[in-house]
């Protein structure tokens, strides 16, 4: 039986970790620690709150007092550390939060479950499983070899570069001090949950309400789609046979143009949902001036966790896009809500759009 402290817990991919892992091992402790910002949200969480076994708390990462209180009144012995400023956009507009929450966030829980490891005579059994991206090796020519383990860091945006400068904090703490840490770097999830300002959602909820599709440059960047429930069962098999020191690449094997995704996201709304505002969705793509640094290509090459460890992805593109549509269609007392002021503010800010139009 685990005690799993998960940071990030109330967003897109920490929320669907928390239903994998709830629903797996259900005499698991579970608390989800999250500072609901913008990204976080409660409602994700709805299944398990109230049940024996799961508590959230509301706190923030920097916190180390909450932290200590929190490893150390639980009696926790796994960190799944999710918790972050996770949109590229945003860390070209506000770089601060990323550095703050990313990098000192990071070692606040480093130190923080360090002490409590040493106090607890360093147990073998604690893990402390830190959750990153590809991002962080930066952007791959059309012909080069798909990133691997040993692919050095080259991080191009101040979301990547603060993600690659906690994989080396979390790095260090293994080297130092042999605290039992994991690192795995994922390619782009999708599925359900996810706020809507990443490329699939906004995509989904923009036909659904009639607004144009901004497609950055020319549409053909590349990037490299793994179906979020894939993602967390390679989590739970690296909290099982992963190795502490070692890092771990994960991902879909399904290398897709962006411009691919949006037509293909169009036909499927066009084919499932009634009464859209514009139809065939297709009209509303517009080509849009190009993300500052925008990587041109993303692939992982995920042998290392296939062989060693027996995971591979499941759930193909065709079909995952397909349950994403439909959630998306499902769920818009979900997503509606999350077109708030403060929403509309940093799409007029990103878009350089009056409206949300
Ligand atoms: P998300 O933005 O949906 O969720 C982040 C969560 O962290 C939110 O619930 C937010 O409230 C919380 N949070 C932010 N700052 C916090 C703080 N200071 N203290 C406590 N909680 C805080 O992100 P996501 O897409 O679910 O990504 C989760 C993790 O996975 C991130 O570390 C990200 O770098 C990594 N990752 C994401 C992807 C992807 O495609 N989304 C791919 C690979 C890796
Ligand atoms: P995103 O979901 O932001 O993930 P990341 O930047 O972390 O890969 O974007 C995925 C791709 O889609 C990326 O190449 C940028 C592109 N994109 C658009 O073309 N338009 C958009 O409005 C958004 C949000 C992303």
């Amino acid at each position: 039986m685990r005690r799993v402290l998960v940071t990030g817990g109330a967003g897109f991919i920490g929320s669907n970790f928390v239903h994998h892992w709830c629903g797996s091992y259900p005499d698991d402790r579970v608390i989800v620690v999250d500072a609901l910002t913008y990204a976080g949200n409660r409602n994700n969480l709805a299944a398990w709150e109230g049940k024996e076994n799961f508590r959230f708390v509301k706190g923030d990462i920097c916190d180390r007092s909450l932290l200590d209180d929190l490893l150390g009144g639980e009696n926790i012995d796994t960190i799944v550390h999710f918790a972050a400023e996770s949109h590229v956009d945003r860390s070209i507009l506000t770089p601060g939060a990323f550095i703050q929450t990313n990098v000192v966030g990071t070692f606040t829980l480093l130190e923080a479950f360090r002490q409590h490891w040493l106090s607890r005579n360093q147990p073998d059994n604690y893990r402390f499983l830190h959750v990153s991206t590809d991002e962080v090796y930066g952007s791959l020519s059309a012909d080069a070899p798909a990133f691997c383990e040993t692919t050095p860091y080259a991080p191009n945006s101040p979301y990547s570069a603060s993600k690659a400068g906690s994989d080396h904090l979390v790095r260090a703490y293994y080297h130092t001090y042999n605290l039992p840490t994991i690192i795995t770097n994922c390619s782009n999830n999708y599925g359900p949950y996810q706020f809507p300002e990443k490329l699939i959602p906004l995509m989904c909820i923009n036909i659904l309400i009639g607004k144009s599709l901004p497609v950055y440059g020319d549409g053909c960047n590349i990037r490299d789609w793994l179906y979020v429930g894939d993602h967390c069962r390679a989590l739970d098999v690296v909290l099982s046979k992963g190795l502490p020191g070692e890092n771990y690449n994960i991902g879909g094997n399904n290398e897709v143009k962006n411009i691919d995704i949006v037509r293909t996201l169009c036909d499927l709304m066009d084919e499932l949902a009634e009464n859209l505002p514009v139809s065939p969705s297709q009209n509303l793509i517009t080509f849009v001036t190009d993300r500052p640094g925008h990587d041109r290509r993303y692939a992982i090459n995920s042998s290392k966790i296939q062989n060693q460890l027996g995971w591979s992805p499941s759930v193909t593109i065709t079909e995952g896009l397909r349950q994403t549509v439909i959630w998306y269609l499902n769920h818009r007392q979900w997503w509606e809500p999350l077109l708030s002021e403060e929403y509309q503010a940093y799409y007029r800010q990103n878009y350089r759009v009056a409206t949300l139009s």
